[in-house]
């Protein structure tokens, strides 16, 4: 059985992964960093390797690229458009010569040919006409694009009758350097956002809902393989690249048919040299082996061709100078410390930030502000600072020091054991993460306020009328006709407001006042403390039934000598990792005045747990008595009963058992002339912990 905390950490993974697949291949655009990426991916490898259970079919290690965007028809691939892996030329050649021995001092002949930076597209003929065009999307489905592929005036739409009554040709759709260079400057004109990339613009116009966009971009296309056809038009890649360019199909160029491996290093050399003379954007070349029988011979793995290699380019780098650090905050509460960049020229953009990652990345390279550092797009995208020119350092240069607190919102900043980055703690409070927490804290399986969605909760935020989750309570004083808006000078009541009316706006404050009560479980998961789901926000509640309980209990845990601490670590199904965010929470005091403060406006129902237990309290009646300093009277009434006792409020001849708090009075008199068995509070609450929590 693999543990559930790695069980939680695997499926956090493959979300973040799946979701960065999607971003990337699917819509073009990117959250994170390549290298970013490659950690996810590398942890998610190791869980996997260690534990190979956790490598399902639906894992993102055993997938190309990403699920196809729902806005377009699927198509299925009859071939599927497979990945290339990267290699060097004596990798691909040794790797031949290990299954085909007679190619001891020679190769077999490979075409070699740029690899363009656009997107992968395949386009279909039936009986010399073309019927379809489909993106690459995982490799086995694609989306349709075929109205679209029709305004890319460069591909033919009828084919010569020498060629076959089906031919699909994989190629790439990518726009030419001087072209995306004036879009760019148009968007700039017009106030949009520039494209980042060749590859952005062409993906961006070729995925248009509206073929018209797709048909004003000047794209272009080129082929590089075959997918299905009737019938063989070829023997090698050569042969059938000569075909289609007769046939007015684009080809990539320029291309050879080499056979040394010496010539694979110069043409991989000459192109790196001349890229720039090249018209279009490029990331390096494909070397492929020509004869389609050897190809046949050597195979694919599910991702890639055994037969193809493709080596890029490395990344574009330049000096500039490291002019600040600054810090910025991240929806979800990450401190991510960013370089502010002296602007630097790069081939497709200027560039004047790139991010540092975090702590780590700064200490173990020792940026520091005031240096010269190297800077580099990679995957001619993101960019990153590579290291910093030592020989350069001025010596009033300081090591950057880490804030210890969040600039946004001022609390403290933590560093997870388990993880790189270093997070806010203030949750419930830090501007920089409000927005997301207050949706969350409205959504369905938390508080679900009807007419309080995203929408609305984002209106009211921008207005700065909801800051924190107890100001959605606050929300009818301030902007009902009929309570007290006559104090607010600043708004008029929402019933005047564009699109509201009187009905409408009754309405919201009666769906607000209706979860003026709320279960335990619900409020722990609405509070969106980082890793609390809705099941961990369950168990939680089972074990503390109360709110007063709970965070009472959090707030003695902190101490890790506590028996609160063990009972909260102990409790099944609750990792570290959940304890660690736990405690950092209540370590906040903005969280806690956050909480009372939304306390004071809305009522939390205990916990109602159908669990019993049997225990020497089974059948018994338990009277409480005096003040309880661990937890109020409801929780310790709540758990007697899970005890099996019944409670009694009064001292009689049927009590069993009286549990004494200080300043017992008069029933701690009663019971001991009745010689009923007394407990403290203390003795109480070991023995319940013990039956309930287990011994720790
Ligand atoms: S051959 C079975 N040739 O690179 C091999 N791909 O990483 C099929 N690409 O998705 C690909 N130029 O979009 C090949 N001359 C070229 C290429 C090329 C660009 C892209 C293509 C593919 C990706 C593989």
């Amino acid at each position: 059985m693999v543990d559930a905390a790695i069980r939680q950490r695997h499926a956090a993974l493959c979300d973040q992964i799946k979701h960065h697949n999607y971003l990337y291949y699917t819509l073009s655009t990117h959250e994170i960093t390549d290298f970013e990426y490659d950690e996810l991916f590398k942890e998610l490898i190791r869980l996997e390797n260690e534990n190979p259970e956790l490598a399902t079919l639906d894992s993102p290690s055993q997938t190309v690229g990403s699920q196809t965007l729902d806005k377009f028809q699927k198509i299925e691939h009859a071939i599927p458009m497979l990945s290339i892996d990267t290699k060097t030329p004596s990798k691909l050649i040794s790797e031949i010569r290990k299954s085909f021995i007679h190619y001891k001092n020679t190769i077999p002949e490979i075409v070699a040919e740029p690899k363009i930076d656009g997107l992968s597209c395949s386009i279909r003929y039936e009986n010399r006409k073309l019927v379809r065009g489909a993106t690459r999307g995982d490799g086995f489905v694609g989306e349709d694009i075929t109205q679209n592929v029709m305004t890319i005036s460069e591909i033919p739409k009828t084919l010569p009758p020498d060629s076959p009554s089906v031919l699909e040709v994989r190629g790439e759709v990518y726009m030419k350097t001087h072209d995306f260079e004036s879009i760019r400057q148009k968007q700039r004109e017009k106030g949009e956002r520039p494209f980042e990339s060749a590859r952005n613009a062409a993906a961006g116009s070729l995925r248009q809902l509206d073929p018209k966009i797709t048909a004003e971009r000047p794209l272009h296309f080129a082929a590089y393989a075959l997918g299905e056809t009737s019938e063989s038009i070829a023997t090698t890649q050569w042969e059938a690249r000569k075909k289609l360019k007769s046939w007015g199909i684009p080809i990539t160029k320029p291309a050879a048919l080499l056979s040394s491996e010496a010539k694979l290093v110069s043409y991989y050399e000459r192109i790196k040299k001349y890229r720039d003379k090249l018209n279009f954007s490029l990331d390096g070349v494909v070397f492929k082996v020509n004869s389609f029988d050897l190809q046949g011979r050597i195979g694919t793995t599910a991702r890639a061709p055994g037969w193809a290699a493709a080596q890029k380019f490395p990344p574009e780098q330049h000096e500039t100078v490291l002019e600040r650090i600054t810090i910025s905050v991240g929806r979800t509460g990450t401190l991510t410390p960013v370089a502010e960049l002296k602007p630097v020229k790069f081939r497709e953009a200027t560039i004047s930030n790139a991010t540092l990652h975090n702590q780590d990345e700064i200490e173990c390279k020792d940026f520091r502000e005031g240096d010269t550092v190297i800077v580099q797009r990679a995957g001619d995208v993101i960019p990153q600072v590579v290291s910093v020119v030592i020989e350069k350092r001025a010596l009033h240069c300081k090591p950057y020091i880490f804030p210890k607190h969040c600039p946004e919102c001022g609390s403290k900043a933590v560093r997870s054991e388990r993880e790189a980055a270093t997070k806010c703690s203030g949750g419930l409070t830090c501007p920089a993460q409000a927005l997301e927490r207050l949706k969350h804290f409205v959504s369905r399986d938390a508080f679900n306020i009807e007419g309080l969605g995203e929408k609305n909760i984002e209106l009211f935020f921008n207005k700065g009328l909801i800051k924190t989750p107890a100001d959605i309570f606050k929300l009818e004083r301030l902007l009902s006709e009929d309570t007290l808006w006559g104090n607010n000078y600043d708004f008029e009541p929402l019933s005047k407001w564009d699109g509201w009316g009187k009905v409408s706006a009754r309405k919201l404050f009666e769906a607000i006042n209706a979860r003026r009560h709320i279960s335990i479980n619900r409020f722990i998961y609405a509070i969106g403390i980082p890793q609390i789901g809705e099941n961990t926000a369950k168990l939680l509640s089972e074990h503390y039934i109360t709110i007063d309980n709970f965070i009472n209990s959090l707030k003695k845990a902190q101490n890790k000598a506590t028996d609160e601490f063990n009972i909260l670590k102990n409790i099944n199904g609750i990792g570290e990792t959940i304890v660690e965010e736990l405690v950092c929470f209540i370590n906040e005091d903005h969280n806690i005045n956050a909480l009372s403060d939304l306390l004071s406006l809305i009522s939390i129902e205990s916990y109602e747990s159908k669990k019993t237990f049997t225990s020497i309290f089974s059948g018994k009646t338990v009277v409480f008595t005096g003040t309880l300093s661990n937890k109020s009277r409801k929780a310790a009434k709540i758990e007697a009963e899970r005890l099996g006792a019944k409670i009694a409020s009064e001292v009689s001849s049927k009590t069993d058992f009286l549990i004494a708090g200080t300043d017992p009075g008069s029933k701690l008199k009663r019971a001991q002339e009745m010689n009923i068995k007394i407990l403290t509070e203390t003795e109480w609450d070991e023995i319940t912990k013990e039956i309930l929590y287990g011994k720790n």
